[in-house]
């Protein structure tokens, strides 16, 4: 069945070229099936919440929310879309939002209010803000458990260098600050990190133990949080989901029985979820020779995939040569249009250049990068007033738009020139 879409859709010839052609580039392009997949292997646990933030398009949230997963808002901006997307506000057994932040701002602090979201608290100071408008309610608590892990130390989010969650030594004060505004601790929620591995992943478990028993019968959840690693490089370990699962499992039936109450088990991936559906789709622009490297200039720049200027991220990268043929293989830099030296996509952490061997290739071929689909699009600016790359997912055979490339108009849309 072919469903509707915010904004056209066409059945269509789905190779590269076909699309770089009918949606121009960059292009992101994310694969349901493989959405679907990865969310299957998440089956036995109890609620799977995806962090939106990781690629929040309404028609990904959409297909989540259609496939059974709820999700998790970071901010005012996350909450508007999961409504938007048509999840239902409201608390109970399984919410299908919850606000996990380390502060409110005035705006989300009025949606939570309106309507009635529950709240994954990351600073003590939240329970306060929340009882003097919404007392009485339940609140889960993200801990800090004092160690973390990630692919970067930008995004290994536990430890005291890391600025979230409540620090796992407060949780006896913040259930006493609760209790002064008739909040209940339901729920205690771990996330140490992003591109985390299994070593660390099973740590997190033993945390988890020890805060939940502080907390006691009150508590109805545990989650897990996010942070499975995926295969960028050929050849990488794929995280073993089911492992996992039995892993936590294992905690929450410890858990139950020794606080004689049953415990809901959830799992909040991101990247996991939608990483390796989405690949970039750019056109080569310019081949120049600079010394001794090899430099490919392709119409994407950091402004559409920022990883690894932030982060020295390594994506997989192909061409697909338009019309020639050569199977020679070269070592290029890939740089993007963007006026600033470190637009280059082959670089190390630290910003050190690095080459790629890819096939030879001419101006008007395209280069994929792939394993793009999680913190890709969504991590995208309008620097050099660039606009944001259109974003198409293929479903049933069809290729749906679903964000349209922005226009000039709407990049300036809300500067103003002062009159005198
Ligand atoms: N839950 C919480 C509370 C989080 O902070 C995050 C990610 C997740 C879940 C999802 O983590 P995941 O399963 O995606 O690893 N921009 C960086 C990643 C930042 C992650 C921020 N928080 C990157 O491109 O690698």
């Amino acid at each position: 069945m072919t469903r509707p879409n915010i904004l056209g859709e066409r059945k269509l010839d789905l190779s590269s070229f076909s699309l770089a052609q009918e949606f121009g580039t960059p292009l992101y392009v994310y694969d349901s099936c493989i959405i679907k997949e990865r969310i299957r292997e998440f089956a036995a646990f109890d609620v799977v919440r995806f962090a939106q933030k990781a690629c929040s398009n309404l028609a990904i949230l959409d297909l989540m929310r259609r496939t059974g997963v709820l999700v998790d808002a970071v901010s005012a901006g996350e909450i508007r879309r999961a409504l938007a997307a048509g999840y239902l506000p409201a608390r109970g057994e399984h919410p299908e939002i919850v606000y996990t932040a380390d502060i409110f701002d005035r705006e989300a602090l009025d949606l939570v209010v309106e309507h009635s979201l529950p709240v994954n608290c990351g600073s003590p100071v939240m329970i306060d803000q929340l009882g003097e408008r919404s007392p009485g309610c339940g609140v889960t608590l993200r801990i800090n458990p004092g160690f973390g892990h990630g692919h970067s130390q930008k995004t290994n989010t536990g430890g005291a260098g890391s600025k979230h969650g409540i620090w796992h030594t407060q949780v006896a004060e913040c259930i006493e600050r609760g209790a002064r505004y008739g909040i209940t601790v339901t729920g205690l929620h771990m996330h140490i990190g992003s591109g985390t591995d299994m070593e660390h992943l099973s740590q997190v478990c033993h945390a988890m133990e020890t805060t939940a028993l502080e907390v006691g019968p009150t508590l109805r959840s545990i989650s897990a949080g996010g942070g499975l690693s995926v295969p960028y490089r050929e050849g990488e370990q794929r995280v073993d989901v089911a492992a996992y699962f039995e892993m936590w499992d294992a905690t929450r039936q410890k858990l139950a029985s020794l606080l004689g109450i049953p415990l809901t088990l959830e799992i909040e991936p991101g990247r996991y979820l939608v990483a390796e559906a989405g690949r970039l789709l750019t056109e080569l622009r310019a081949v120049k020779q600079m010394g001794e490297n090899l430099y490919y200039l392709v119409d994407a720049g950091f402004n559409n995939l920022a990883r690894p200027i932030l982060y020295g991220a390594y994506h997989p990268m192909k061409i697909y040569q338009r019309d020639h043929q050569s199977n020679k293989l070269v070592d290029v830099v890939v740089g993007g249009p963007l006026c600033e030296s470190g637009d280059i996509f082959t670089q190390e952490e630290g910003g050190f250049v690095s080459t790629r061997r890819l096939t030879e290739a001419q101006v008007g071929d395209l280069l994929e990068i792939g394993c793009a689909g999680a913190y890709g699009a969504v991590m995208g600016s309008n620097y050099n007033t660039k606009p944001l790359a259109a974003e198409v997912l293929v479903e049933d055979s069809t290729a749906h738009l679903i964000r349209a490339r922005q226009s000039f108009e709407e990049i300036i849309r809300g500067e103003r020139i002062p009159t005198s």
